[in-house]
């Protein structure tokens, strides 16, 4: 996904931290940090809609069209004056996780990303005009490959030139690593980035070249074949101890054990689903998760979304279509209790209600999305705090079904989820085959 493209962050280096094999493990810090998707005061901006469009970008389904005037406009004249946030700051959502690499000795901030497999940063020619705006540009001294990476995605289309060079994470260095040094990113980011590292499998690369993880393994780097993510929660003060974990576990951020979830399908890291739990009434909906570090929310097939949402008391808010899928959210109230759980392999992984809200809903919010209904519930709010409405964090669109061929109840499961997760993705923790591990976050 491209929404991390929009963010510019400059974390802080490197930090040694415990983990369970001794000498063939790193961890860094990750820092999380929005693009102000969220105003100082917790109400959501419409910047948040151009996340949800990159995420289906991502999935290749599309951009989708709002059926409201204005949009487009709105959002490129508030691109240049909103400031980068740092999230922790003022106590609201996080938009996404990012961290320090090693291209030789510079240094990049990049989004780790479960979602892909490709590995991006800004070539030297692609400049502010381009869409890169940061200032650390690969110098393109690796071994040139004489090809390039294009990426389409929606209407357009970004390419980049491919190299293999020694890239460093923590203290792990694979050598012959793919480097797709971005010509431009313009359409696909139109703002500030590193870069981004592609964490799934290379299946879908489009380089067609092994991940940083899989040149690890491939060179005997790591003793333990996973990595593992604590994202934490800027509301609780723990979002500045984020942190990747590369060849090992971290045991101070998780307690009690994991439950192994094999692998469906090697291609993102996607499993197996079996339904979900809202309060008490579980509703059995067996279908594929594919578990998405780089996806800030959870866009979740209708079969899930729709029991979800009403069970928490939301209504639906188209928020626009591809021509082929619609896009909803929902609107739920802020102060919902009711516990949601993912079941996945029998176990129910509950969320922490803190998780199930994106933030609050103004009226111009309502008035942008052009829903009667919501802009009256909205006016009554006014008046009655405890009637606020939230942008719920479990988006609707059926992502499954623009695939080939069409996958039933497809499930992306984002930040929201595995801020309470503590997640390792192994290559062969399930009985010896790929998994995803998840143990309770501290
Ligand atoms: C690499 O870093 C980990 C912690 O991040 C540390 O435990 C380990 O000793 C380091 N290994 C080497 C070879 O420096
Ligand atoms: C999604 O992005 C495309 C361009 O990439 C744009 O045409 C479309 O209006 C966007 N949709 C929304 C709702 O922002
Ligand atoms: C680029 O060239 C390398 C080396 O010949 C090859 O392995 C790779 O598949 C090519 N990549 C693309 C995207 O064609």
């Amino acid at each position: 996904m491209w929404q991390h493209l929009y963010l510019v962050s400059l974390a802080t280096w490197v930090t040694a931290l415990p983990t369970q094999s001794s000498s063939s493990s790193g961890s860094i810090h990750l820092t999380s940090r929005r693009r102000a998707i969220v105003s100082e005061s917790g109400r959501v901006l419409p910047e948040v809609l151009t996340v949800f469009n990159n995420t289906l970008k991502k999935y290749n389904v599309g951009s989708y069209i709002a059926p409201y005037p204005g949009l487009d406009g709105t959002l490129s004249r508030r691109q240049s004056p909103v400031p980068l946030v740092d999230q922790c700051a003022n106590g609201g959502n996080d938009l996404l996780y990012y961290g320090p690499i090693k291209i030789r000795d510079k240094t990049f901030t990049i989004d780790f990303d479960t979602g892909s497999a490709d590995f991006f940063v800004p070539g030297s020619a692609c400049g502010t005009q381009q869409g890169c705006a940061g200032s650390s540009k690969y110098d393109g001294a690796g071994r040139d490959l004489g090809n390039t990476t294009s990426v389409t995605y929606g209407s357009g289309a970004v390419t980049g030139k491919n190299y293999l060079d020694t890239v460093t994470v923590g203290n792990l260095t694979a050598t012959d690593t793919n480097v797709i040094a971005l010509l431009q990113a313009k359409g696909f980011s139109n703002s500030q980035s590193d870069g981004l590292m592609g964490m799934a499998f290379s299946k879908l690369a489009n380089a067609k070249q092994p991940t940083f993880v899989e040149r690890l393994i491939a060179e005997n780097k790591i003793s333990s074949k996973e990595f593992c993510f604590y994202l934490g929660r800027c509301s609780d003060n723990s979002g500045s101890t984020s942190e990747m974990t590369i060849g090992g576990r971290n045991p101070s951020k998780f307690t009690g054990t994991f439950t192994t979830v094999p692998l469906k399908k090697q291609d993102y890291w996607r499993v197996a689903i079996d339904g979900v739990k809202a309060g008490d009434i579980p509703v059995a909906i067996p279908g594929d998760a594919i578990i998405d570090t780089g996806t800030t929310a959870v866009v979740a097939s209708p079969a899930y979304a729709v029991p979800i949402n009403e069970a928490i008391g939301g209504i639906p808010v188209p928020l626009g279509s591809t021509g082929s899928l619609e896009l909803i959210a929902y609107a739920i109230p802020c102060d919902s209790k009711t516990q949601i759980a993912l079941t996945f392999a029998g176990q129910d992984l509950v969320m922490n209600s803190k998780d199930m809200t994106i933030g609050t809903i103004d009226i111009s919010f309502a008035t942008l999305l052009n829903h009667a209904p919501l802009i009256s519930r909205v006016k009554a709010a006014e008046a009655n705090p405890s009637a606020v409405l939230c942008l719920s964090s479990i988006l609707q669109a059926d992502v499954g079904v623009t695939m080939n061929p069409p996958v039933a109840n497809f499930n992306i499961i984002g930040d929201s989820f595995l801020k309470n997760w503590y997640s390792c993705f192994s290559y062969n923790g399930a009985s010896g085959q790929p998994g995803v591990l998840f143990a309770k976050s501290i």
